[in-house]
Parts: C-alpha cells; structure tokens; sequence
C-alpha cells in the first residue's frame, strides 16, 4: 500500500517546466569569483584582453594563462546549497511528470557536481577545450597552451577554451528558445542582466505571458521587468524558494 508521502510527487506542482538561467552570483559563495561586482573579474583584466577572439589572436599566451588559472580554480571549488537546491528542484519536479532546463552563463561545473542533469552551459564550459582547426571538442582538466596538440587531428598550436567570448554567438540558442516555449515559469538568478542574449530571457518570458523570478544579491538592471524579486545570498534565496515551489517529501 502506497505511504501518503508517496502521492505527494504524484500531484501536480505549481509548475509544470521551469526555464532558471543562472549567472557569476550562484557561484560567489563556492569562491568562484563575479564580473561585474567591485572584487569583480573584469576589475582586474580588461575583458578585451582576454575575452574576445581578437584579444587571443594578438596575445594567445596571455588568454590561455587567464582561463588555465580558472580551470585549476575548479579543482577547490565545491557546489554551494543553491547549486544543490537546483538539482533537488529537477528531481522533485520529474517525480511530478514536470522538469526543469538550466541554462547557466557559468563556465564551471558546479551545477553538475551538484547533480543537475537537464543542464546547458550557453557561454560554454571552462572543463573543455576546442580545436580551432578541426572544431574537435575535449575534455581537459590541465593547462593548455600555444604548443598543445589536438588529440583528434593531431595539429599543433589551435586549441583554445572552449568557452563563448564577446563577439561569438552563445551556444544552445535553439534549446534555449524551445525550453522558454515550454516554460510556465521563468526564473533569473545570481546575474546582473548585462549581458544579451541571456538578460534577453526576461523579456522573453513577459512575451510569452509567463511570471518571471529573480533571485539575486541585488536588483540586476533588469528588475523591473519580473513578475517577483528576492533579494538575498544564493545561498539562503535558493534553497527557501526551491522549498516553496517544490516542496520535499
Ligand atoms: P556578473 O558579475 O555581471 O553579475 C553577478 C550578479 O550576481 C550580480 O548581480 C551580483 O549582485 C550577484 N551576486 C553576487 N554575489 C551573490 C550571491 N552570493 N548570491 C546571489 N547573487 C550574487 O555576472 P553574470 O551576470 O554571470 O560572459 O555575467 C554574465 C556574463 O558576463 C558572464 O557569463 C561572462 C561575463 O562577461 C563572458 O565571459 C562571455
């Protein structure tokens, strides 16, 4: 015979799929460091430098340093209760016939080691890297420089991070696209809302009628344009709301 807590997953939930785009603030409190905060990362390079195609054609060393000392970051930074309360959201969801699509503009692994499953990293992922040649794409957990060699056509000198740098076109736009046209709920958290297409979403979602959340440290620039705003850390923010909107057993 079936425990009452067991009809609990089986009811229907407040909502059915919920799109969250997540930025740099669900990750400050793992001590992965923000942009655009004061202790910020482009308040110590200049993003021309070491984001954009032109800043690694005229100083590759200085671009693949800068993501190499990012990538050993991730070897001591581990998923913070906002990174967890995201996957237990997609578990209890699923267990409710419902699901969640992250989109995350963070180039960590946090969500994943965390556990979330329906994940997609649109500014790509620091835990790669990309042949500019052949296009091949590779784990890769170590250093990588002007003399790497791609494992897949075996030509010297063209890897990079593969990551999204301003003036490239994020990646998953089609999923992302398909998700919002799914979404009865749109959910912003840990961004400021500077950066197109993802601080787009938001304007998506109004146009397509559905409420839209932010949860973050401060108003982003974007506020205005939410349906509700809960201001707080990650941390404590996340984790009440994933309560509230599915509760757990
Ligand atoms: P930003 O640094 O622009 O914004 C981080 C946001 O997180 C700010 O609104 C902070 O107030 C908030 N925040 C800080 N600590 C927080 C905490 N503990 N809990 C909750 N919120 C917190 O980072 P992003 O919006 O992610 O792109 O930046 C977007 C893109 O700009 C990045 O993906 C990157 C960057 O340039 C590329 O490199 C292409």
């Amino acid at each position: 015979m079936a425990h009452e807590a067991d009809f609990a997953h089986t009811q229907k939930m407040k909502y059915d799929h919920i799109v969250i785009l997540t930025g740099a603030g669900i990750s400050a409190e793992s001590g992965v460091a923000t942009f655009r905060d004061a202790d910020g990362v482009w308040a110590k390079y200049d993003y021309r430098d070491v984001a954009t195609p032109e800043g690694f054609a005229a100083n590759p060393d200085l671009v693949h340093s800068f993501y190499n000392q990012r990538r050993a970051g991730l070897k001591t930074a581990t998923p913070n209760p906002a990174h967890y309360a995201l996957a237990a959201l997609e578990q209890r969801l699923a267990l409710a016939n419902g699901s969640v699509t992250l989109v995350t503009q963070n180039v960590d692994d946090l969500h994943e080691r965390a556990g979330s499953k329906s994940l997609v990293h649109m500014h790509g992922e620091l835990a790669k890297v990309r042949c500019g040649g052949c296009g091949a794409v590779s784990l890769c957990a170590d250093d990588i420089g002007v003399e790497t060699v791609c494992g897949s056509c075996g030509v010297r000198g063209q890897m990079r991070p593969h990551v999204v740098w301003f003036g490239e076109m994020p990646m998953f736009m089609d999923e992302i696209a398909d998700a919002m046209r799914r979404a009865d709920l749109f959910v912003s958290i840990g961004t400021s809302g500077a950066i197109y297409p993802a601080a787009g979403l938001v304007a998506e979602a109004r146009a397509l009628s559905i409420p839209a959340i932010e949860l973050n440290l401060e108003k982003s620039e974007s506020a205005a344009l939410f349906t509700e705003g809960r201001y707080g850390k990650a941390g404590d923010v996340v984790p009440a709301w994933v309560d509230e909107v599915a509760p757990p057993r």
